[in-house]
């Protein structure tokens, strides 16, 4: 049995592009209505980001606040862990264009591939790369410019998505703060539910995969909901299962945003009651591997996380994957 916390995190910054789309500037384009956004979904504005920006550099922007907050230097990573699902090109690396901006020359960098769950599963990779002595620090992003992979002639995909990124400097635990458990999952046999069925080596970009709009987020959106709130609810018993706590200890629940009522779902299962939970997908839509991360730094900004607090952050995407993680800050 693996005495832990082997790992905490050490610093966290966040970065999001400056404009906001409300529902109201989909109600010109689209047939749909604030109503049914914020009913439905609980949203009411994402951030798209503008031509030009790259995903390195919001990367890069969230990743100096976090090394900041941690007292870490480019030289000191040991690794840079980039969780997207929107990567400025397909080869390289993200990770690696994000090595390059931060000096980080002491560092193995790499893209991770699991959807809205890549920033958990960065986090349990971190912690694995510590306990193995491969590195004292490990840099985990979590980053998304969806904007640029949604039809936003789609009312169904369009409303939902927003942009941002999350960093955190995951560090090797000196006291019994840091991570207590973690919990990650996939089943692959769901992929086709939430995809992008073109552009890719099986069904390389042609101008028929540009007319029939499949290099676009495709979802099956009941399917979806349903089986989010069925993976969150086991990865919230997993963490706990494994930290050896109880949900009435956990002090706040940070779910990834993908939707109120899945959040409301989880919390309910879970047995915690919605003022422990963050909740900021009204202000910044789902954005991926980017949203648990965002939440937790507005947690911690609002003075909500104080050191000692037991944190659960339960994530769920494409794949499917899920996963979680009991925190004492
Ligand atoms: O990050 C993890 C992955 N993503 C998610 O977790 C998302 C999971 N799914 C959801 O959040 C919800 O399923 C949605 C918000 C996407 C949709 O909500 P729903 O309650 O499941 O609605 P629905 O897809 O069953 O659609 C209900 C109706 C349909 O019309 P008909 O067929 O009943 O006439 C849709 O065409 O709502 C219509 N609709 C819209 N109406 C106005 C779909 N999108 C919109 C829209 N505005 N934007």
């Amino acid at each position: 049995m693996i005495k832990r916390p082997i790992a905490r995190i050490s610093g966290l910054g966040v970065a999001v592009p400056d404009r906001i789309v409300t529902n109201h500037d989909f109600e010109k384009t689209l047939e749909t209505s604030d109503q049914w956004i914020v009913e439905r979904t609980g949203i009411k504005e994402r951030r798209h980001a503008d031509p030009g920006l790259t995903l390195a550099e919001l990367s890069k922007r969230a990743s100096l606040i976090a090394m900041d907050r941690a007292k870490v230097g480019p030289k000191d990573l040991g690794a840079i862990i980039l969780g997207t699902a929107t990567q400025d090109r397909l080869l390289p690396s993200t990770a690696c264009d994000l090595q390059a901006l931060l000096g980080a020359d002491n560092a193995a960098a790499y893209d991770l591939s699991a959807a809205c769950s890549g920033w958990l599963y960065g986090l349990t990779q971190a912690e694995g790369l510590i306990a193995s002595g491969q590195s004292e620090h490990v840099l985990v992003i979590g980053a998304e410019l969806l904007s640029r992979i949604v039809d936003q002639t789609d009312r169904t995909t369009a409303i939902l998505f927003g942009d941002g990124a999350g960093a955190a400097v995951v560090s090797r635990a000196t006291d019994d703060r840091g991570m207590l458990s973690t919990f990650i999952r996939s089943d692959g046999k769901l992929a086709e539910l939430l995809w992008r069925p073109g552009g890719g080596a099986r069904n390389p970009i042609s101008q028929a995969v540009v007319n029939d709009k499949s290099h676009y987020i495709r979802m099956a959106g009941r399917e979806v909901f349903k089986s989010a709130v069925l993976t969150m609810a086991e990865a919230c018993d997993e963490a706990l299962r494994r930290a050896g706590v109880t949900s009435d200890q956990i002090d706040l629940l940070i779910p990834h945003q993908a939707n109120i009522r899945i959040i409301q779902a989880t919390a309910d299962h879970a047995g915690i009651p919605m003022e422990k939970v963050i909740v900021n997908v009204d202000r910044y839509g789902n954005t991926s591997s980017a949203s648990i991360p965002l939440a937790l730094a507005e947690a911690v900004e609002q003075g909500r996380v104080k050191p000692g607090s037991l944190l659960l952050l339960v994530a769920f995407g494409a794949g499917f994957t899920w996963g979680s993680t009991v925190i004492r800050w």
